[in-house]
């Protein structure tokens, strides 16, 4: 009897020791890093070592809980990806814009870049620059019709629609992904907190933007976690009174409002926003971000138009350089 306990403990001995290490490597799993996406990596999206968003549970809980129970290792709940609609024009700066933008979208995690040139035809410049920036992305173009192009109308109505359009076919056929969409111009400055913010979108989701609507910022009113009004300089009277940049919408509601668009006709400046916003929601439903709407995340910022006036127009430089 003793030697068959005997036998049966040293064939379990190395079992329990392999659980007992295996155990012990789980608790010193380092925290994950910042950036783990490598830069320059395939253009996949979908990856499971992307950085969690800081909603996540807090550190101090989750550490705690794993030294009590030890509970069977779950299957993280999927990222939802954050598509962001770029629409840019070839202009001076475009190349510093889009450099910028993509600095950032790198730092975030789950993340796919839909770029929309306005334009008959995909650039070189920005193909070459796409190719190179290390982001899962999609390359879009349409050109803004003519009559359209006057100061004073919508700018990128076409770039955002064929966006929205893109993002429709794409998930037609598989509509429980979860997704957070948003507009993103190419000239605005965005925090990395926006996204965190963001990620956890469920319908619409709004916050404040700085350096907006002629004052430091325009803020949505919050009140018992509800948006009751707006704090803005201008045009008070829209229905939504918010800048492109700020708010998203889940893929769900994108998706369940097939017909939602950007609309040209009727269209009163600043107003896009608002037009777009009444086709798939109510103020009421809106879900304030930013601490109630009490933080900037996003800057409205204007990139100054470049002097170009000593430019050559003859003897030019002996090598072609892009800018
Ligand atoms: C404001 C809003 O923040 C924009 O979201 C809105 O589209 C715009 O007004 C408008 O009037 O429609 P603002 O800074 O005045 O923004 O506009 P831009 O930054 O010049 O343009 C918005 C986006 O459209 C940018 O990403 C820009 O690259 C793109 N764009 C602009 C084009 O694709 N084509 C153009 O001819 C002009
Ligand atoms: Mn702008």
């Amino acid at each position: 009897m003793k030697s068959v306990l005997f036998t049966r403990f040293f064939i379990l001995l190395p079992w329990i020791l392999i659980v007992i290490i295996m155990l012990d490597v789980d608790t010193r799993k380092p925290a994950p890093p910042l950036t783990p996406r490598p830069y320059f990596s395939p253009y996949a999206v979908g990856r499971g070592d992307a950085r969690l968003p800081l909603r996540r549970g807090g550190p101090a809980h989750g550490t705690q809980k794993r030294n009590q129970s030890r509970p069977q290792p779950q299957p993280e709940p999927q990222l939802p990806t954050i598509y962001a609609i770029t629409p840019t024009y070839s202009r001076p700066v475009q190349k510093a814009e889009l450099t910028r933008l993509a600095n950032t979208f790198r730092q975030v995690a789950q993340l796919h870049w839909i770029l929309v040139e306005d334009a008959a035809a995909r650039s070189e410049l920005v193909s070459r620059f796409l190719a190179r920036a290390g982001l899962p992305s999609t390359h879009l173009h349409v050109p803004t019709p003519r009559r359209y192009k006057r100061p004073g109308l919508p700018r990128a109505t076409e770039q955002r629609n064929a966006g929205l359009a893109w993002l429709r076919q794409r998930h037609q056929h598989q509509r429980a992904q979860p997704g957070v969409l948003f507009f993103a111009d190419d000239d605005n400055t965005y925090s990395l907190e926006l996204f965190q913010e963001m990620r956890t979108t469920r319908k619409v989701s709004v916050w404040p933007v700085g350096l907006v609507g002629g004052r430091r910022y325009e803020r949505p009113l919050v009140e018992n976690g509800k948006v009751v009004g707006w704090y803005t300089g201008w045009r008070a009277d829209r229905p939504f009174a918010i800048d492109m940049a700020g708010f998203a919408v889940s893929l769900q509601v994108i998706l369940s409002n097939p017909k939602a668009v950007f609309k040209r006709r009727g269209s009163q400046p600043g107003m896009q926003e608002s037009d777009f916003l009444k086709q798939i929601t109510t103020v009421e439903e809106l879900e304030p971000k930013a601490n109630n709407c009490t933080k900037v995340l996003v800057w409205h910022t204007r990139t100054e138009k470049v002097n170009l006036a000593n430019e050559p127009k003859y003897r030019l430089d002996t090598v072609k350089i892009e800018v």
